[in-house]
């Protein structure tokens, strides 16, 4: 359900794709010069938070390329026949999606390297001294691997990829465009300052912004005329418990623990996300970017560690 409002909404082509402006850019680049050579586009990797458009942008490649565009995942992939099998479906040209490439098992990983590099494939056939290898010619391809932590990938791996794209939080200003856009696919009546005020609250992702309006938009519909002014957007969040800064209840305990139950840190990850009874993946990938971004927590080599704006924040100095 959750997937299907969100195809709705996804933008369709590269001119739909609100922000990124340096990538949006790039990617117009080796899009144009990858069909005006008639070959397959190299290899692109994006890296960034969740919902800040990596499956929104393989998508729009595919269509702009007229390609087929396959999709799966890291950790779907469990043995390298499961790739296999896959990468000899591909046609001509066509894109294969790997979301979550860093979780992708190693022995997986390594069917990829003469695939992406000469269009080939080691298969093992057979077993004990019978066993022998042949070489299978695959069409050429485009991989398309995303990733929310360019660290975990192996240099191998990474060192594989053509192209490589970070994908940076949104700037409020393109995050009420969004929300613009969105409303007007929603067919919901939104003001200038209402998208701005549910934008400056999005967290810096798309993904947020558009949940938030969806849920400002019930709000507006029940207790007011349906249009989503500043007023309306301001006490629909309020009444979500997201505040001025986007921060929800979840990052606010975090921040809170933190403070009070550890002097404001340094603390380590696995203490903390125990202490928030959230999995440390969750706390890595959704929670603490943002509130780095925010300048309210700090990465140390000690552990996590609370700023003063995060104790301004929450209202503990006079
Ligand atoms: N640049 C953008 N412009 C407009 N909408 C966007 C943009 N990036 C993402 N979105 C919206 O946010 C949602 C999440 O994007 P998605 O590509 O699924 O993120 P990711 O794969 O990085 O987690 C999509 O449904 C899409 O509607
Ligand atoms: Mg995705």
């Amino acid at each position: 359900m959750a997937e299907l409002a969100d195809e709705s909404v996804r933008p369709r082509s590269l001119d739909d794709f609100i922000g990124q402006d340096a990538l949006r850019a790039n990617m117009r680049v080796y899009l144009d010069a990858a069909l005006e050579r008639g070959k397959a586009l190299d290899h692109t990797l994006f890296c960034g938070n969740p919902g800040l458009g990596k499956t929104t942008l393989a998508q729009i490649m595919a269509s702009e390329l007229s390609v087929n565009l396959v999709c799966t995942s890291g950790p779907v992939l469990e043995r390298s026949g499961d790739l296999a099998a896959i990468l000899t479906s591909l046609g001509r040209h066509d894109i294969l999606f790997v979301d979550e490439i860093h979780r992708m098992p190693i022995a997986v990983e390594e069917v990829l390297y003469p695939a992406m590099e000469d269009f080939k494939l080691d298969l093992v056939i057979g077993q004990g001294p019978a066993a022998r290898t042949v070489k299978i010619d695959l069409e050429p391809f485009t991989l398309v691997g995303a990733t929310t932590r360019m660290g975990l990938l192996s240099s191998p791996l990474r060192d594989r990829f053509g192209i490589v794209s970070r994908l940076e939080f949104y700037s409020p200003e393109d995050l009420a465009r969004i929300v613009q856009r969105t409303a007007g696919i929603l067919g919901v009546e939104v003001t200038g300052t209402g998208a701005a005020e549910i934008g400056r609250r999005s967290r810096g992702t798309p993904r947020i912004a558009n949940r938030l309006l969806r849920r400002v938009r019930d709000f507006a519909l029940v207790h007011g005329s349906g249009q989503i002014t500043e007023d309306a957007a301001i006490a629909a969040l309020k009444r979500m418990d997201v505040d001025e800064q986007g921060l929800d209840p979840m990052d606010r305990k975090l921040l809170d623990i933190l403070i009070n139950h550890y002097e404001g840190g340094p603390v380590g990850i696995r203490t903390l996300a125990a202490a928030c009874s959230e999995e440390v993946r969750t706390l890595e990938d959704i929670y603490e970017p943002y509130l780095i971004q925010c300048g309210f927590l700090r990465r140390t080599p000690r552990g996590r560690m609370a700023t003063l704006k995060a104790y301004q924040h929450l209202g503990l100095l006079r």
